[in-house]
């Protein structure tokens, strides 16, 4: 996801991502209890949003990119 550089810190990455999930918990794609996204292991503003939205990095990495799942009911 990016948000254009003019307009970060304004909380609209939180919402998106916040709208992703509830559109997600609606299981569009069928039953499953992950939802598993990657973000470069040096973007650390980005780490910090997803961990704070509760997905935590798995230990899964791919070259620069960590893994991270929220498990959902
Ligand atoms: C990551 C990104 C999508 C977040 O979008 P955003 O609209 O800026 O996010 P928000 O305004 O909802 O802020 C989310 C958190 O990031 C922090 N943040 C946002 N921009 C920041 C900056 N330039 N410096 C420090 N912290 C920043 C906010 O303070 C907030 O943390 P808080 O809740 O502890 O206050 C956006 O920064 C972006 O597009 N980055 C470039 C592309 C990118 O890295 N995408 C992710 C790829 S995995």
């Amino acid at each position: 996801m990016m948000i254009d550089a003019s307009m970060q810190g304004h909380g609209y990455g939180g919402e998106a991502l916040d709208r992703v999930i509830d559109y997600i918990r609606t299981k569009p794609f069928g039953d499953s209890g992950r939802i598993a996204l990657t973000c470069n292991k040096s973007n650390a503003i980005a780490k910090k949003l997803y961990e704070s939205k509760g997905f935590p990095v798995t230990g899964v990495e791919d070259e620069d990119e960590v893994e991270m799942v929220l498990t959902i009911a």
